[in-house]
């Protein structure tokens, strides 16, 4: 899902350059603080969940986002994309952005087609892109045979599939993906990681919440969230 359009970065190109690290970076969070209220009045406190995370992705980067559960992956996501305001902290964004969450967000009585036709209008794509486009994500996720089908009929597979299309749709330089492979068969998760590497090689940047440590080779650096800090693993 694209958040908002924001003004394209001219310094990221097509070229098809992989990663270039001095490039300028298309995130930047500084300082992100988020606290929780726990418990009901009068009792209720405060939890800390992020105290002062600091976070770059720059183009070409493909960065795994780790944590113990509840340790603040999806909250520090959706204040990147900015879904949910943080206390403190800023983030400062440029390029398309998209966003795969974690529960997808999607409409039950509508088919996969028009799921992506909606959000092409949305993201402002011409007729030709969204063909395009649409041919390419069901043909490399291969889900093409449920494209009449409604949400609500779908496995849960499937539906990780269209959440992970929507957000591939437009072709955002920035995609970040709250486990988008959870549900994946075998052969889909090979698939995606295949469609990461090729948005990776296009000077796309990519940030993925990812529980496997046995992915750690597929990604260019890793942070892990602990204590309430993003620290290098
Ligand atoms: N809307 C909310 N209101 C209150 N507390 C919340 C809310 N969302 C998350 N929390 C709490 O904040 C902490 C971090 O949650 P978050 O969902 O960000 O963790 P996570 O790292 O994504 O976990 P998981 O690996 O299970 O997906 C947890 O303790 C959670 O209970
Ligand atoms: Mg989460």
């Amino acid at each position: 899902m694209v958040i908002e359009p924001l003004a394209v970065d001219p310094s990221s190109d097509e070229s098809g350059d992989a990663a270039v690290t001095d490039a300028a970076p298309l995130l930047v969070a500084e300082g992100l603080e988020k606290s929780y209220r726990r418990g009901g009045l009068p009792f209720s406190r405060r939890q800390p969940v992020l105290v002062g995370v600091d976070l770059v992705l720059r183009p070409g980067e493909v960065v795994g986002l780790v944590g113990e559960n509840g340790s603040g992956k999806s909250t520090l996501m959706r204040i990147l994309v900015g879904e949910l305001a943080a206390d403190a902290g800023s983030v400062t964004r440029s390029g398309r952005l998209g966003y795969c969450p974690q529960q997808p967000i999607l409409y039950e009585r509508l088919t996969c087609d028009e799921h992506i036709e909606l959000f092409a209008r949305a993201y402002g794509m011409t007729r030709e892109a969204e063909r395009r486009s649409r041919r390419e994500l069901y043909a490399t996720l291969g889900f093409e045979q449920y494209s009449g089908t409604r949400v609500d009929r779908l496995s849960g597979g499937t539906v990780a599939k269209l959440n992970l299309t929507l957000a591939l749709l437009a072709d955002p330089e920035v995609l970040l993906l709250d486990e988008p492979s959870a549900g994946f068969d075998w052969d889909t998760y090979l698939k995606f990681w295949e469609l990461v590497a090729r948005r990776r090689a296009a000077g796309r940047s990519v940030l993925i919440i990812s529980h496997f440590v046995t992915d750690d080779h597929r990604f260019d650096r890793i942070v892990e969230l602990r204590d309430g800090g993003a620290v290098p693993r």
